[in-house]
């Protein structure tokens, strides 16, 4: 591996980093899933996989059909290896979950509050709903994943992750201290304060368009509705803290893409469903960030090290390595006939996974 003085895999001309991991993906399913999977396998060896299918996948037989459909549908030779999660509802069976994580068919549990985004009508309405299966959690040492936003409506957008923090997930901490849990797409100066200043059972995952867009992107120039996820992007000052975690290398930061996508058209309408395409450019997405705010050195903590560490996995053996080339930005991916438009189309990056 070629290194610098330092010591890190960083020369003039390329960056070479263990073999990354994404710890937030949405892949679908069918057709969608075929076109879109391997975007994330050139670059990840594992990613944890969102359960919001319709309908949910609630249960171990649910998550091994998934698996397969997933596995089958990787290009040849792909080593890539599907981390499995449940999506948790009122009803959801403790033992079922205790079981799928016994059996490492569930390596977490996603807390969708109900209506809260894409596919979470069968979300939690109320967490005291859950009790017992996060306590069984905590004993299983199975990881919650929270997409951490209030639905009260009558909390303002902008506002609902960090009211999420004080109403929901403060006190749950305090009910249940020993569950392990990852805030996922962080998007506020309150959220990284609030996870750094917590005890050693959370963390929090990072998306790249958090840390290149804030609000603004939404509106520039006219309505744009490719820019738009949940939790939507904030203002400038959250986008600023986020880029600080993500490029701290400290420990409780990790990737995870929340590469979301949707056809065009279902974005590009009258009432736009929220996701970004994150995977197609997302690595060397991140590598830019770092570059730019001179942290190149600790995108490997981020990547593929501090992950790892919070799900109790080994790191990966295997190298990626990144040269300072020109990538294009597909300006579409195409499933039949549907375009998906991914995060950053038709733009170039100076980066280029070797
Ligand atoms: O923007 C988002 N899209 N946020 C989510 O939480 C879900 C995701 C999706 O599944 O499209
Ligand atoms: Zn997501």
């Amino acid at each position: 591996m070629p290194q610098n003085s330092r010591g890190y895999g960083v020369t003039e001309e390329s960056l070479t980093l263990r073999r990354p991991d994404d710890w937030h993906v949405h892949l679908r399913d069918g057709a969608m899933m075929a076109a879109v999977l391997p975007y994330t396998a050139r670059q990840f060896a594992r990613a944890i996989i969102m359960p919001n299918l319709v309908p949910p996948v609630t249960t171990i037989a649910a998550a091994k059909a998934y698996r397969d459909r997933i596995l089958k549908a990787l290009p040849a030779g792909s080593d890539f290896e599907p981390l499995m999660t449940c999506y948790l509802t009122d009803h959801i069976d403790p033992d079922e979950v205790g079981r799928g994580a016994r059996e490492k068919v569930f390596r977490a549990a996603k807390l969708y509050p109900s209506h809260a985004t894409t596919n979470s009508a069968h979300g939690v309405s109320d967490i005291a709903k859950i009790e017992k299966v996060l306590e069984r959690m905590a004993d299983e040492g199975l990881p919650l994943l929270v997409h951490g936003e209030v639905t009260d409506p009558s909390v303002d957008i902008f506002d609902r992750e960090a009211v999420f923090i004080e109403r929901v997930l403060a006190p749950l901490m305090r009910r249940i201290p020993e569950l392990r849990i990852v805030f996922e797409h962080a998007t506020t100066k309150d959220a990284v304060q609030f996870i750094t200043d917590a005890g050693p059972n959370i963390a929090a995952t990072i998306t790249p368009h958090h840390l290149v867009i804030n609000r603004n992107a939404l509106f520039q120039g006219g309505l744009r509705p490719h820019m738009y996820c949940l939790p939507v992007a904030k203002r400038e000052a959250h986008r600023l803290a986020l880029r600080q975690a993500a490029t701290s290398g400290k420990p409780k930061f990790f990737l995870g893409t929340d590469t979301a996508p949707h056809p065009t058209k279902d974005k590009e309408s009258d009432c736009g469903c929220a996701g970004i395409f994150a995977a197609p450019a997302a690595l060397e997405t991140y590598a830019r960030v770092f570059e730019e705010d001179g942290a190149l050195d600790k995108l490997e903590a981020f990547a593929s090290l501090n992950g790892p560490a919070f799900y109790r996995l080994p790191a990966n053996e295997g190298r990626i390595t990144l040269r300072r080339a020109p990538t294009k930005v597909p300006a579409l991916v195409n499933v039949g006939e549907i375009g998906v438009q991914p995060f950053l189309a038709g733009e170039t990056i100076g980066w280029q996974i070797a």
